[in-house]
């Protein structure tokens, strides 16, 4: 057995590599991931002693970015000489994801990408919203995870009295510590209603069942020793099998990036070994595209600088260039080509179809990379939202000509959602074509899109109630009866809805009488009359004095079935427009009970 206490053993000489290529484990893929501000790359500059954060503008993370960080890094957590004798991992690849675009969904086939994920959340803020969206991802895809309950000396009277994270807390003045236990309790009962039974590090015994809190301060350091030790532990009891190294080169392009004349594909390394002039296989929705590593290069241990390098071994961060550089998108996945075209295809394939499943009609999404897309999809779906086509990049003129289409074919698909992308320069001018809906916020997308469904639906059920039948009650204006008969000409007061022009009147006593010919308001025509109008109508065919003389109130007709189509959508109905309504349902219940039931 390798004893790690051996001080030869934990020689600088005796490095990584030997656990690489003898041991073939690679580094556990440690995403850290949380609401907006919670202290996500804070946390991660006191792991590997940078000060990322602060160069960050407005401390905001705007892309996902990794951090090689290596076993001799770990070799100085003070907690080392206890637990890190049966150390085996050669190290972490730790990724910092932006709060605000919420949980960048980095994905490979069958699950997450990352291995195990720190979900900060601020003890003195709890579950926000963004918290929330990342509690539903990682449930989705089973990936382990512990909470970082960062900024513990933001507490009201909180020292940093013990290095023992246990001695600490339990060293605090009895109202600080009360303050602790309330606000770890408020946050444990959120973790239990989103299905998580969580308990501090120290009290779980068993991590199949519980999540473990790891209260923290990314600002003094305090329990990020016990964190660094809690992933290694996680890490090598229940990941050893999935943490064994491929031999076949995988991996996923996070950003394509433009560095003075030169593009670089941005990209995680997770499994196997790539080597300088290789052939990769690199995902598009359509045929992969095959190409030449030219330049390969690997971050730095604890930088984020990149050194040119023959062979990367997952899982890493890595840069390169290949020959076609054109059309890889965001989000893909690569694999080493070897020659086996319809093998590599099936597979690549496989693996997008599992991620982007669209429907026959829908909407059409846009977003930056393939994981924001996919987790757009997934919220859409449970929205039941259906999607027609889902691509990666910014808002194109296609694009807004097959909303239009599918459009036509229902009002609700005339939409574009645009998540973290903007609209295409040329595009711009045929926008006004389709509603475009755009936010770099996964949630507040949905809610808009809901909103704007809610709305059109509502309009469209306007717009057919228009078409209908008009609803109305009038009140004859009996000093104002202008003509008796041939037509009869007379004034009436609109008491509630509408009053058309062609709307056939009956009395209160069902007799059908004549559609309006005309509406007068004030010596002028006009096609309607609305509630409270004072307007003369011409009625053909109706002989005022023999017809109309002890009548008071007349009504538009209605037949039974448009009588059930206004009761269907009584909910944009008026309280108004509900009573005329029932009244002329009670005159049609006179001759016939059953009327409109
Ligand atoms: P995004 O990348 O924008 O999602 O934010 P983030 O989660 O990476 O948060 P970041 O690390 O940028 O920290 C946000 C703010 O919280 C900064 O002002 C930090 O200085 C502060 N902060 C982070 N951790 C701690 C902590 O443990 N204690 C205290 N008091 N402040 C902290
Ligand atoms: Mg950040």
């Amino acid at each position: 057995m390798l004893n790690f206490q051996d001080k030869n053993l934990k020689s600088k000489a005796f490095n990584c590599n030997f656990f690489k290529y003898w041991m073939a484990i690679r580094q556990p893929i440690i995403t850290v991931c949380g609401h907006v501000d919670h202290g996500k790359t804070t946390l991660l500059d006191r792991i590997r002693g940078s000060f990322i954060a602060a160069k960050e503008a407005g401390f905001i993370t705007q892309k996902i970015s990794f951090t090689l960080y290596p076993i001799e890094k770990l070799e100085e957590c003070p907690l080392f000489d206890t637990y890190g004798a049966k150390l085996k991992i050669p190290g972490f690849l730790f990724i910092d994801t932006p709060g605000h675009a919420a949980f960048t969904n980095l994905r490979k086939r069958g699950g997450s990408l990352a291995d195990i994920a720190i979900l900060v959340i601020d003890i003195n803020e709890g579950i926000m919203p963004q918290t929330a969206e990342v509690l539903q991802i990682l449930k989705i895809n089973k990936t382990p995870f512990i909470v970082a309950l960062n900024k513990i000396d933001s507490i009201s009277g909180w020292h940093h009295y013990s290095d023992n994270l246990k001695e600490n807390i339990e060293s605090q003045a009895i109202h600080t510590r009360q303050l602790f236990d309330e606000k770890l309790l408020t946050i444990q009962a959120a973790l239990n209603n989103h299905g998580f039974n969580a308990d501090l590090l120290y009290n779980v015994s068993d991590f199949t069942k519980k999540i473990c809190l790891v209260p923290c301060s990314a600002k003094t350091g305090e329990g990020v020793p016990e964190m660094l030790m809690m992933l290694c532990g996680l890490s090598q009891k229940f990941l050893s099998e999935r943490l064994k190294l491929d031999k076949r080169a995988k991996g996923v392009i996070l950003e394509v990036k433009k560095e003075k004349a030169h593009q670089y594909i941005e990209a995680i390394l997770y499994d196997g070994e790539l080597s300088l002039g290789d052939e990769i296989a690199i995902a598009t929705f359509d045929k992969p595209i095959l190409a030449k590593v030219r330049v390969l290069e690997e971050v730095l241990p604890l930088s984020e600088k990149f050194k040119a390098v023959d062979k990367a071994t997952a899982a890493t961060g890595i840069r390169m260039q290949v020959s076609d550089m054109k059309e890889i998108l965001p989000g893909m996945p690569f694999q080493i080509y070897r020659g086996d075209i319809d093998e590599t295809e099936k597979e690549l394939k496989k693996e997008i179809g599992e991620t982007i499943k669209t429907d026959k009609e829908g909407i059409v999404i846009k977003a930056e990379s393939l994981g924001s897309l996919e987790a757009l999809i997934t919220l859409l779906k449970q929205s039941n939202i259906k999607v027609l086509k889902a691509g990666i990049g910014p808002i194109t003129k296609k694009d807004i000509a097959e909303a239009k289409t599918s459009g036509e074919k229902n009002t609700l698909y005339k939409i574009i959602l645009g998540f973290n992308v903007g609209i295409d320069e040329e595009a711009k001018e045929f926008a006004s074509d389709v509603k475009i809906l755009t936010d770099d916020v996964v949630y507040k997308l949905i809610e808009n899109t809901e909103k704007w469904v809610k709305e059109e639906e509502k309009r469209i059920e306007r717009e057919k109630l228009g078409e209908l039948a008009s609803l109305c009650k009038l009140e004859i204006l009996h000093n104002s009866v202008f003509r008796n008969s041939n037509p009869a000409i007379f004034g009436v007061r609109v008491l509630g809805g509408k009053l058309k022009s062609g709307t056939l009147l009956i009395n209160e006593t069902n007799e059908k009488l004549n559609k309006v010919k005309g509406i007068q308001s004030e010596k002028k025509s006009v096609e309607e009359a609305v509630s409270g109008m004072e307007v003369a109508i011409s009625l053909p065919g109706v002989t005022f004095d023999r017809q109309l003389k002890s009548t008071n109130y007349l009504f538009s007709d209605l037949s039974e079935s448009q009588f059930k189509e206004f009761k269907k959508n009584k909910q944009i109905l008026s309280s108004e427009d509900l009573k005329i309504l029932q009244e002329i349902a009670d005159i049609k219940r006179k001759e016939k009970a059953t009327w409109g039931i």
